[in-house]
């Protein structure tokens, strides 16, 4: 996806453009949305045969397709977004586009699923291929998002250009089960905020979070009922250990990110750290209904510790600012890595909450 119009007024937004109107991505750094990749030959020969009925069930709401005509562009979107400007314009760019890339990237990984499935693990296959039909028209809709700001992504060159964090399958599905599941988390909460404070609406796009979160939600179950079926993910003690490690790496990963990003929030009206307070318990607690741990996010350590994290990583992305020599750079951030790294390893051993919930598991 390419320009199509020419920026208005290149002064107001201050990226990078890899041609006008085409902003050039973000950096990576290890907070930055990734792209996966996984090996298709030992997905393609997982047998789901034992949670067949409640796949098929999934699938078919898929095809029901309710937000067949949700995403459209339709006069809300009229107006001009020049009254947003600065610091504030680069805060909701930036979101637009870690939020598109975060669905493109759940595009390219599904519908590169779908097409390496095909023929040999139909039922995956056709989960694989209806949500990247969703994650497709989430990311197109968002890339449109930022042309109102003068400035799009180039889908093409981003899945050229960016690197892919290889996964084996079974963490593939901890890790999309949770994004999944987190991000409708994220949007209804969103979505929730705004329609009790509707003045805090600064840009239409937040009108369509919640068909759009239901979309998040019904991927998630797709994949607790891959996960159902594969008794091995979720019952063991390896798989304990697993679950405590995704937990905690996706929850730091986006408390660690929002905090970065508070000035975003506090134009929804929203407070960064209790807007993702409240989105960790929730994810948590739905997890719960999956997961055969959860995390003891009620601890007063665990939100402690996460807010001890953030001092070093704002320090860490001051140094990056800096300006000096990389090396004096890197020999600066050493002391804050090794202290985030180390609160991590503190918060995984805060003992977690074993649930027996409804998993029902399928033997
Ligand atoms: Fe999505
Ligand atoms: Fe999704």
């Amino acid at each position: 996806m390419v320009a199509t119009k020419p920026p208005k007024n290149q002064s107001e937004n201050q990226f990078d453009e890899l041609r006008p109107g085409v902003k050039a991505p973000a950096k990576d750094s290890i907070l930055t949305p990734r792209f996966y990749t996984t090996d298709f030959e030992e997905m393609a020969n997982m047998d789901v045969s034992n949670n067949e009925e409640e796949l098929k069930a999934i699938i078919a709401e898929f095809h029901v397709d309710y937000n067949r005509h949700h995403f459209v562009r339709n006069e809300q979107f009229d107006g001009a977004w020049d009254h947003i400007q600065g610091e504030k314009r680069q805060a909701f760019v930036e979101f637009l586009e870690r939020s598109c890339t975060a669905e493109f990237s759940g595009f390219l990984l599904y519908k590169e699923l779908a097409r390496k499935l095909k023929g040999r693990n139909p039922l995956l296959a056709e989960g694989f291929d209806l949500m990247s039909r969703d994650e497709a028209r989430h990311a197109g809709f968002l890339n449109k998002a930022m042309s109102d700001f003068d400035l799009q992504l180039d889908l093409g060159f981003l899945t050229k250009s960016k690197k892919y964090t290889f996964f084996k399958p079974k963490f593939i599905f901890y890790a999309t089960y949770l994004s999944e599941k987190i991000g409708y988390w994220r949007y209804i909460t969103i979505f929730r905020h705004l329609e009790k404070n509707p003045e805090d609406t600064i840009y239409p796009i937040f009108n369509f979070f919640d068909n759009w979160c239901q979309d998040e939600n019904r991927h998630g179950d797709f994949f607790a009922a891959v996960m159902k079926s594969q008794p091995q993910f979720l019952d063991d003690l390896k798989a304990r250990l697993w679950c405590r490690f995704f937990l905690l790496s996706v929850f730091a990963t986006m408390f660690l990110n929002d905090i970065q990003r508070k000035s975003f929030y506090a134009l929804l009206g929203l407070d960064a750290r209790e807007y993702d307070i409240e989105v960790i318990k929730k994810t948590n607690e739905s997890a719960g209904r999956l997961f055969p741990i959860i995390l003891d996010v009620e601890n007063p350590k665990f939100f402690a510790q996460l807010d001890e994290c953030t001092k070093h990583t704002a320090a860490v992305s001051n140094i990056s600012q800096s300006g000096q020599n990389k090396v004096i750079q890197t020999l600066r951030k050493i002391p804050h890595i090794t202290a985030i790294g180390s609160k991590l390893i503190s918060l995984y051993f805060i003992k977690p909450i074993r649930v027996e919930g409804d998993r029902g598991i399928v033997r």
